[in-house]
């Protein structure tokens, strides 16, 4: 694979952080370009996040002196030092679009960890083991935006990474209702226990926006491309409920589901067993080799021993039983800012180099 030059739009904040830390020594990505807000842009990437690197690793050698640049004035400049840019800005919804839009005007792609295009229905919203094949709507998309290499994916939440990974392999079985309770990390805020000491011996069942995303972005992933545009799926049925607990990284969810045609208990774990996506059919730098891990134990799986696996990158499946309401039930666990954010947009950014999007 030849080297891609890349940049990051949002390299100071908590998902930029680790975007330069597993970008540092990719095999294909080289970081030439590190944006943010007017506020930091000036100053060397050292300077900008010394008081607030949150990684357990040092700040990359290679990028420490970089100058930070402008994200939203040196569009242009940053489209013409880079193959591709990831995003992760914390900026207004609207102000997202139109800055993602910009850089793909640009001829930039963009491979976003923002929430704001995920609706948008030609922007393909991929998790690259389960709907790799929905990258084929970037065609529709560039002809919209007039571009020839320019566009913008998205990857889905972070509360959904488990328990969508564990499911979509199920769907030949007809999966009709899905209720689900995420237990979520405070990293997938931005915080540490130091910048949300609230949190120590707390839980807070509220987080703005995430029960909506948990249940219909699910759709999107089940959709089909249809012309111009991704048809979102109309079932499963998904209902959720999203429960911010005292953990530094890893969301747990606790899973109940009803079929059309039940499977067997060993069904289902074969079917987890022998799973591989396009991601591992692929090879790709960032793909797990085993995508779904199911534990036997009772008491598995658990953040601090699973949260790592494959470096974040795996999904953690245990506690596969009947239930007296729904056919199953079980538990799921993923890290969510490996897995469910910046590591997925990694694998994403591989995915489409791989299959020619970013030539
Ligand atoms: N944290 C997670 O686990 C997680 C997971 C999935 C998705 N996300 C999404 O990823 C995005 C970033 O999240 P985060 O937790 O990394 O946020 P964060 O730590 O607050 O970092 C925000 C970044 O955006 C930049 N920024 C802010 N205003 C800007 C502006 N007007 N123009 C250009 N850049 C601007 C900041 O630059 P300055 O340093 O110059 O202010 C910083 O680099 C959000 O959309 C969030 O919803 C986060």
């Amino acid at each position: 694979m030849k080297k891609f030059n890349v940049g990051i739009i949002g390299a100071t904040g908590m998902v930029g952080q680790r975007f330069a830390t597993l970008l540092e020594n990719h095999p294909w990505f080289d970081v030439k370009v590190l944006a943010a807000s007017p506020r930091t842009a000036g100053k060397t990437y050292k300077e900008a996040v010394e008081k607030r690197w949150a990684m357990s690793t040092p700040i990359p050698e290679k990028m420490a002196d970089l100058v930070i640049m402008n994200a939203t004035e040196d569009v242009e400049k940053i489209a013409s030092m880079v193959d591709f840019v990831f995003c992760a800005v914390d900026m207004n919804k609207d102000e997202i679009k139109a800055l993602e839009e910009k850089y793909a005007k640009a001829e930039c792609p963009v491979v976003s960890n923002n929430s704001a295009h995920r609706g948008t229905p030609d922007v393909p919203m991929l998790l690259p083991e389960l709907n790799a094949d929905h990258a084929k709507i970037i065609e529709a998309q560039r002809k919209r935006l007039g571009t020839k290499r320019g566009f913008i994916s998205v990857k889905p939440n972070c509360s959904l990474q488990g328990y969508v990974p564990a499911l979509f392999p199920l769907s030949k079985f007809g999966i009709k209702d899905v209720l689900v309770c995420t237990y979520q990390a405070i990293s997938g805020a931005g915080k540490t226990f130091d910048t949300w000491p609230e949190m120590v011996d707390n839980v807070i069942p509220f987080i703005g926006g995430e029960e909506q995303k948990s249940e219909q972005e699910p759709l999107k992933i089940w959709g089909k491309i249809e012309g111009d545009h991704i048809e979102n799926a109309t079932s499963p049925n998904f209902t959720a409920q999203c429960i911010r607990v005292p953990v530094s990284d890893g969301h747990m969810g606790a899973v109940f589901a009803r079929f059309e045609n039940k499977p067997s208990i060993e069904e289902i774990k074969e079917i987890w067993k022998e799973y591989k996506g396009r991601a591992q059919e692929l090879e790709l730098p960032s793909a797990p080799k085993q995508f779904l891990n199911y534990f036997e134990e009772d008491n598995m799986p658990q953040t601090k021993l699973c949260r790592d696996l494959e470096n974040g990158m795996a999904i953690s499946i245990g506690r596969l039983r009947e239930d007296t309401q729904y056919d199953y039930k079980f538990v799921c666990l993923s890290h969510n800012t490996l897995r469910g954010a910046a590591g997925g947009a990694v694998l994403m950014a591989e995915l489409l180099c791989a299959e020619g999007y970013m030539d």
